[in-house]
């Protein structure tokens, strides 16, 4: 029985504010949650980020990412059915590249018969009405675990952006639908652009990490693709300084200009106040990265039994809605889609 379902006491009349507002109102019974609710997260929301290995069969647990494992490209076909099934519109590939195959230039991104290509053209082939996203960045195949080509010290811009465009080539070749370039290097989407409908490339969208940050938070990432015992120094030459959001409008409004369809921030929570900037200036189809380092923190403090953290995930993701985003890149993907698909 609910205080608000039958009229108040005599007493309580009597010791009762007169108030003219009484938002607890909406909120007094689920029905009426419902139907007041301003945002909601469905599938439709969700992009899937895999890591792939090579290998014949099998997975790779990730230590500080628990619940995520490396998938061989078999199983990545697998995955990518098993997300289509469940209505997640599209996946993120991401290489764990052989080391040996690492060099200071990073060549293998250019090899179209290299690990993420393999997967991509096998997902495809066996699941082709899902979106592949490609990220087109060095950091999986360089020696030194940077994003873009090392001169001494320096990660010189030009000449990597002249590498992104021919890796973005490759990949789209290879069948990925959307290019992601996550290396935030000055006048990336434009060469991308240009040599993507050079090369006939046109239907090939470009998400680009446009508000990217130098940030901790992607700690357990660099584990899963096996660059964190090999960065040398940072990456805060080309990332964003985290104390910044002017700035990340300006980047954005450069990557609009240049070409992208889609604008992302990275990382998501800890950088809310970015998105609702960016989707209440560009309007555009507006997405965010909740990042290796979220999903471990709330996985970890789940298992401690600090948090429910069935509930943190879901809350979490939500909270992107609010803030204005279009869809989330999150490692929660399948757990969250199958429980939305059980209601
Ligand atoms: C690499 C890249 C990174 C992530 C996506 N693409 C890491 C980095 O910039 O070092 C991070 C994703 C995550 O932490 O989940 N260009």
């Amino acid at each position: 029985p609910l205080p608000f379902a039958r009229p108040a006491s005599e007493e309580a009349r009597a010791s009762s504010l007169s108030l003219s507002h009484r938002p607890r109102r909406n909120r007094k019974a689920e029905w009426a949650r419902r139907l007041v609710r301003e945002n909601v997260l469905t599938a439709n929301d969700l992009i899937w980020p895999i890591f792939i290995v090579e290998g014949e069969s099998g997975r790779t647990p990730v230590a500080s990412m628990p619940g995520v494992e490396r998938l061989t490209i078999g199983e990545a076909v697998r995955e990518a059915e098993r997300a289509a099934s469940l209505d997640i519109p599209a996946i993120a590939l991401f290489p764990y590249t052989d080391p040996g195959l690492r060099d200071p230039t990073g060549s293998e991104s250019l090899n179209s018969r290299n690990l993420v290509c393999r997967a991509a053209r096998a997902i495809k082939k066996a699941v082709p009405d899902i979106g592949i996203i490609c990220d087109v960045a060095l950091d999986p195949y360089t020696s030194h675990g940077h994003d873009g080509l090392l001169e001494g010290e320096r990660i010189i811009n030009d000449e990597t952006v002249a590498l992104l465009a021919r890796q973005a080539v490759i990949q789209a070749e290879a069948g990925a639908d959307v290019i992601a370039p996550s290396d935030m290097m000055d006048g990336r989407v434009g060469a991308i652009r240009t040599a993507l409908d050079e090369a006939g490339f046109q239907d090939v969208q470009i998400m680009a990490y446009a508000a990217k940050y130098a940030s901790a938070f992607y700690g357990p990432f660099r584990d899963a693709i096996g660059t964190n015992a090999t960065l040398v120094g940072d990456k805060r030459t080309y990332q964003m300084d985290p104390a910044n959001s002017d700035e990340a409008l300006r980047e954005i409004a450069l990557d609009i200009e240049e070409g992208a369809d889609m604008i992302m921030v990275k990382p998501g929570m800890p950088y809310l106040d970015i998105v609702r900037r960016a989707k209440d200036t560009f309007a555009v189809p507006t997405f965010a990265y909740q990042v290796s380092g979220e999903y471990a923190m709330i996985q970890a403090a789940a298992a401690n039994g600090w948090i429910d953290g069935e509930r943190a995930m879901m809350e979490s993701l939500l909270a992107f809605k609010r803030a204005g985003a279009d869809g989330i890149l999150t490692y929660f993907a399948p757990r969250v889609a199958e429980k939305l698909k059980q209601g």
